[in-house]
């Protein structure tokens, strides 16, 4: 039996994508050690646990041929000087694909690949990026509103949280004069 065409709707605000499946919620506490700077991390742990980001899924076959839809809201903050981000992640089949596309708020898509090479793209409303095989990708809030956006990818992509979970990106979006500025992560190293 096929599965039928159907449709959903996406408010370019909230990113609400109804009717979805699933609503994740990142908090800092899901995050440990992610952001570079600890000390801040752990001040902001002993106040509360912010809602860093969240993002709504259709649940669709992880099967080739098939695409996977999500969207995501990311909220302004920083814990010390750097702005509220996604994890980020490899796709677990690595020489998948995805595109990005900015709805609401504005901030960075940074993409990295195993060997260190580093791209940041700037992202706002309208904004398209694509994301070849093989490079990980963030999303990085740098405005004082949320920041939303769209994601398609291929439905067997999955995600590798693994490398990133330990090493984090080559470089991470700080503040600096109340503008953003990309810095070296210390802890980075080769995958
Ligand atoms: O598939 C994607 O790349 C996105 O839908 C992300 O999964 C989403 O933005 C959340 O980020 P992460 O999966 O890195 O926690
Ligand atoms: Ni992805």
């Amino acid at each position: 039996m096929l599965m039928k065409p159907f449709f959903m709707n996406l408010d370019f605000k909230s990113g609400a994508l109804t009717p979805s499946d699933r609503v994740n919620v990142r908090k800092l506490s899901h995050m440990k050690g992610m952001f570079f700077d600890a000390e801040a991390e752990r001040r902001t742990l002993e106040k509360g646990d912010p809602l860093i980001y969240s993002f709504s899924e259709k649940i669709l076959p992880e099967e080739n041929g098939h695409l996977q839809l999500a969207t995501t809201i990311i909220y302004p903050g920083k814990i010390g000087d750097e702005y509220f981000m996604t994890k980020g992640h490899y796709h677990r089949r690595s020489d998948t694909s995805e595109a990005y596309m900015g709805m609401d708020g504005e901030g960075y898509l940074v993409a990295q690949t195993a060997e260190g090479d580093f791209e940041p793209i700037p992202i706002r409303p309208g904004v398209v990026a694509y994301i070849p095989p093989y490079w990980g990708h963030r999303m990085v809030n740098t405005g004082s509103a949320p920041f939303v956006f769209f994601a398609v990818y291929p439905g067997d992509a999955g995600h590798n949280y693994g490398d990133i979970e330990k090493a984090g990106f080559v470089r991470v979006l700080v503040e600096r004069n109340g503008k953003p500025l990309l810095i070296d992560n210390p802890k980075w190293k080769k995958g």
